[in-house]
């Protein structure tokens, strides 16, 4: 049956997509089926073009034939968002790997959709320019990925999330037409600034397809430290001091409690522990300048008074890149801490640091009772995101359904964000009411249906119901 459909699609797209340009059977690889998050799915087919002007015409086919599909970049996602449901085809943007141009006086980088965020934070150092937006998954996940799932990451504090850091976007609509406005300039207020309708919406109302991108000055200073810590006030004394001392240097604040910070240096061997003693908390500083001696020398009078201040603290600072990219191992090493919790649930919330001590502790109680494996907590905290991740027992499924309703309840009660940085998907669809108010996703849903009246691209991801009716 879906061989069937398959090969109805080839022969549609016979002219449009090549021959590496779409796969079935047993050419679908095992990446096309599952994101990091692991729900699995099969694809009838999947569909690789490798020009824009190829996906739109792919996508006007699709259109004309009803059919479902998913858009797929590097599958770094954490909400089964890029997963193949039943009767659909994969839409996959790896091919439109090209960095088009790098414009050093405008600081920007045109990019296509399926380059790796790495590659960019690459090219644009040869330029002596810099990409802001960094995750631990950088290897992989890709511009379009990071633009439609509006990433966040470790250096939000600083530059914002990653829609900050785009000036324009195309993308492709359902029915295979183009919206495009590849710009290279801040101001721009023609009108609605319809980029911010695809950044962000996972997918659901376009296929993005290129960028421009904001490249910043490289900065000429990276000077990076783990702290040590007793307890969540000395967090919070210490993020203050940290704004305070180094002001816009001040670029990353990661925070790892014991429970997380012992599994990657133990069983999980992503680095070493640098203090002679286990800590309940650790903080990842990272500042980024402009001039290399009074940065360092700030960082290190900034930590070096804090502990005068506060007993029971440590602290180690890098000594070069590669002392400085051993401490961010450990940070970085979260999407394998998840995979190790397995099954598990993972989470992405927000909720205001003032009320982020007394929740954990009331969380970490509450998930006990209910008989957990195991927690991971960390997170990027000064923007107010935390991630937990619990393990549970395989021969007891339904724990899954009760972590998800102890955290998330609570985490509505008290205003908070069931999703800060990694999206909706289909994994926490059921708890967006939690988040957005009645009114709010009506809303969506009447967009959704105005651009997708069939309900075909990405059908079913954040919120259930799209078509028009
Ligand atoms: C992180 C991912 C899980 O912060 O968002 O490591
Ligand atoms: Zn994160």
């Amino acid at each position: 049956m879906s061989g069937d459909r398959a090969a109805a699609l080839r022969a549609a797209l016979a002219g449009i997509l090549d021959a590496p340009g779409i796969l079935a059977g047993s050419d679908i690889g095992e990446r096309y089926k599952q994101d990091w998050k692991g729900m699995r799915g099969e694809p009838i087919a999947v569909l690789r073009p490798a020009t824009p002007e190829a996906v739109a015409a792919t996508m006007r086919v699709l259109h004309r034939l009803r059919q479902p599909l998913v858009v797929q970049g590097g599958m770094t996602g954490l909400v089964n968002g890029g997963v193949p449901l039943e009767g659909e085809v994969v839409l996959s943007l790896e091919r439109l790997n090209r960095i088009e141009a790098i414009d050093p006086i405008s600081g920007t980088a045109t990019v296509q959709s399926g380059v790796p965020l790495e590659t960019i934070q690459n090219a644009a150092s040869e330029h002596g320019l810099f990409f802001p937006v960094d995750i631990g998954s950088r290897g992989s996940c890709q511009v379009g990925g990071i633009l439609s799932t509006n990433a966040g990451g470790n250096r939000v504090l600083r530059y914002g999330m990653t829609r900050n850091s785009v000036l324009g976007l195309e993308a492709v609509l359902p029915d295979g037409s183009v919206v495009s406005r590849m710009g290279l300039m801040l101001k721009d207020n023609a009108g609605y600034d319809l980029k911010h309708l695809f950044i962000g919406s996972e997918g659901t109302l376009g296929v993005i397809t290129r960028a421009v991108l904001i490249l910043l000055p490289e900065p000429t200073s990276r000077d990076t430290a783990l702290v040590a810590l007793p307890d969540f006030p000395a967090v919070i004394a210490l993020l203050r001091a940290c704004r305070r001392r180094l002001g816009a240097r001040l670029t990353s604040f990661e925070v790892m409690w014991r429970d997380y910070f012992g599994l990657v240096t133990g069983p999980l061997k992503a680095g070493r522990d640098p203090f002679a003693k286990p800590h309940p908390l650790y903080v990842l500083v990272e500042t980024l300048g402009t001039e290399p001696e009074r940065d360092r020398d700030a960082l290190m009078e900034t930590l070096g008074d804090f502990a005068g201040d506060h007993a029971d603290t440590d602290a180690v600072l890098a000594n070069s890149i590669a002392e400085s990219n051993e401490l961010w191992r450990l940070r970085d090493a979260s999407g394998e801490a998840a995979r190790a919790a397995n099954p598990s649930a993972g989470f992405d919330v927000s909720l205001p640091i003032t009320s982020m001590e007394a929740w954990v502790d009331e969380i970490h109680g509450a998930l006990q009772a209910l008989g957990v494996a195991s927690i991971q907590t960390y997170g990027h905290v000064a923007d107010g995101n935390l991630h937990l991740v619990i393990g549970y027992a395989k021969e007891r499924p339904e724990m899954k359904g009760r972590i998800n309703d102890c955290v998330y309840r609570s985490i509505g009660a008290l205003g908070g964000s069931i999703s800060a940085e990694h999206g909706v998907g289909l994994e926490k669809k059921s708890y967006l009411a939690l988040s957005r108010s009645t009114a709010e996703i009506d809303l969506m849903r009447r967009v959704k249906a105005a651009i997708d009246p069939d309900d075909i691209l990405n059908r079913g991801r954040i919120f259930t119901g799209g078509e028009s009716k």
